[in-house]
């Protein structure tokens, strides 16, 4: 269900699309785009979830420096929500950080979704912060092996403990 993007112009474009239409469209965190230099940078890993054939969400994750990687744009369509797209998309960003050599990965979390990190093992690091749109935001880390900085035992999945509900449609 998660692929990494790559060069593939088709998924480019959805993973562009999916950010565009949830960060610009409905959150209005950004004005006209929510695109940034690291689009730029090749290096940058991209993500997109697709269910039965549909592109439903997309993350992106890059290094920072050293051991460090972060993880943003985390958005998923709305007829996919509750579906366990998020989950399978923050699996993938971990999953690319650490097979980057990442030891520690954080992300810039809106406060209404710290519960949902903390759900998938990730931690609180210091108090909320204000963002682009002036929002709080909650800096989150994770360690990516047993012994990183950021503490803890290693990733956990959570045992969501049964199957994903269908897609609802608009
Ligand atoms: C937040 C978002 C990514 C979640 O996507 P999703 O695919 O609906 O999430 P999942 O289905 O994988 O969620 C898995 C579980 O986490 C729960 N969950 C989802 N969002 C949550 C939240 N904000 N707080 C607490 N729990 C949450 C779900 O209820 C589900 O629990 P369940 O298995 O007990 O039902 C999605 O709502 C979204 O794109 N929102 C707008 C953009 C955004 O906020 N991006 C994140 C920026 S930090």
């Amino acid at each position: 269900m998660c692929r990494l993007v790559g060069t593939d112009p088709a998924a480019l474009a959805s993973h562009r699309r999916i950010r565009h239409e949830v960060f610009v469209e409905e959150q209005r965190i950004f004005d006209d785009s929510d695109g940034d230099g690291r689009d730029d940078d090749p290096a940058t890993v991209r993500v997109l979830a697709t269910v039965q054939g549909e592109p439903a969400g997309t993350v992106r994750c890059y290094q920072l420096g050293g051991g460090t990687w972060q993880g943003d744009r985390l958005a998923v369509r709305r007829r996919f929500r509750r579906a366990g797209v998020a989950v399978a998309l923050v699996e993938a960003a971990v999953a690319a950080a650490a097979a980057g050599g990442g030891d520690e990965m954080v992300a810039c979390v809106q406060v209404t979704n710290v519960r949902f990190f903390e759900g998938l093992g990730w931690r609180r690091r210091g108090d909320p912060v204000p963002y682009a749109d002036g929002r709080p935001h909650q800096v989150m880390v994770r360690a990516l092996t047993p012994s990183g900085p950021g503490g803890g035992p290693p990733p956990i999945r959570r045992d969501r403990g049964r199957p994903a509900r269908s897609p609802s449609r608009p």
